[in-house]
């Protein structure tokens, strides 16, 4: 926790000007929390969240996809705090967030073009680009790996929190390993709390899922992580994009081997495809209590013990909602989550792939169940 000494001095305007010292460090004991409008965000928690962070501070802050928390990415002490924080195993790489092409420079060794005409289209946005690390990034960002996976999040606070900084934030989401990204403050707050220094609360996020993640070291550039810019946008931008096939896939991305995105309680998944029927699944489950239901139909069965979130039966409502949906089962004690897929095409591939990583049981057409 940094202690620092704020001064608010108001100007003719009444508008905050602030000037804020450093006095000092020490363990993290407690965490605040300041609200900030995400169209102008304010200068004063800015400052101060900036100045955390130039201390080797964790500060969380929204992104357009997902909250990510946040550490100097060029401080190993820093970036070993995130780790601590979130209970991560080291061989889990960060993503590193950047606030312009400048600062690019410092974080990769190079950038070729089919970098820079993905940067153009896409960023600032969910779109995470793999590439030689650069030597201002500390190794323990990358896990150890020679590369670096790096974004410009379409998110003002964000934006401004990196350019206050002043140094590229190693952030990887804001939640307690293997738990549900947070959507929103309170989603961080109930994870993190006494963890971390500060979060920046400026609402809910706009997509809901995190970052497309493309790695340009290989050729054909690899898609390790499905996200809103989909694999058939990447292909009519750059030409032949692999995907990395589910085997080899924990080489590549040592991220994606860990499980993830999971409420505590147990998911089973009806894919799109299965013909069978939800109700009856739901009414077995409910013989043993209590049982969340997310999906696009209203199940029809009269139990105070279901709970039923529905949704749109649309890629985007779903990201947006699915995490905050397993956290709010948790809390009503659903002791299994019943969710009902979605087309995996285009931005639904990215869907399914969260809900896939989810699940325990997978149920499909074929009414065959895989156990996991
Ligand atoms: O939308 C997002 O990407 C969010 C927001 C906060 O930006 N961040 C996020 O970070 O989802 P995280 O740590 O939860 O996921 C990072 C993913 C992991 O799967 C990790 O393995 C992969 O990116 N990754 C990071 N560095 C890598 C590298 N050098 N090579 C391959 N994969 C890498
Ligand atoms: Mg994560």
């Amino acid at each position: 926790m940094c202690y620092y000494q704020t001064f608010i001095i108001r100007d003719t305007q009444g508008e905050a000007a602030s000037q804020v010292t450093a006095v000092g460090h020490k363990p993290v004991s407690m965490t605040q929390i300041f609200q900030v409008d995400p169209e102008q965000p304010q200068r004063v928690p800015l400052l101060l969240a900036a100045l955390v962070i130039k201390q080797g501070g964790l500060v969380a802050f929204p992104t357009e996809t997902v909250y990510g928390l946040g550490a100097d990415a060029t401080s190993e002490a820093a970036v070993q705090r995130v780790f601590k924080a979130k209970l991560r195993p080291a061989d889990n790489p960060l993503i590193i967030h950047v606030s312009g092409r400048p600062m690019l420079s410092r974080v990769a060794s190079s950038v070729n073009t089919t970098a820079e005409k993905l940067i153009s289209r896409f960023w600032p946005g969910p779109l995470t680009l793999v590439l030689g690390r650069g030597s201002e990034i500390t190794p323990m960002v990358s896990a150890g790996l020679d590369t670096v996976a790096v974004r410009m999040p379409a998110n003002r606070i964000a934006l401004e929190l990196i350019k206050q900084a002043g140094t590229p934030l190693g952030a990887p989401s804001a939640n307690l390993s293997g738990r549900p990204s947070a959507t929103c403050a309170n989603h961080v707050a109930a994870d993190l709390t006494g963890r971390i220094d500060v979060i920046l609360d400026g609402g809910p996020t706009r997509i809901g899922i995190e970052s497309t993640v493309l790695d340009l070291t290989s050729t054909p550039p690899m898609l390790l992580r499905p996200g809103w810019i989909t694999l058939e946008t990447l292909r009519e931008t750059i030409g032949p994009v692999d995907h990395v096939p589910s085997e080899a896939e924990s080489r590549k991305s040592p991220g994606t081997r860990h499980r993830h995105y999971s409420p505590r309680a147990r998911v089973v998944l009806v894919e799109n495809d299965y013909e069978g029927s939800n109700r009856e699944i739901c009414l077995r489950l409910l013989r043993d209590g209590v049982v969340g239901y997310v999906g696009h139909h209203d199940l029809r069965i009269n139990d105070p013990r279901l709970v039923q979130i529905i949704l749109p039966d649309r890629a985007e409502d779903y990201a947006r909602a699915i995490y905050s949906a397993f956290r709010a089962l948790d809390q009503q004690g659903a002791g299994v989550i019943l969710v009902e897929g979605i087309s995996g095409d285009r931005e639904g591939a990215a869907v399914m792939e969260r809900l896939r990583r989810a699940a325990s049981e997978v149920i499909t057409s074929e009414e065959q169940v895989k156990h996991r």
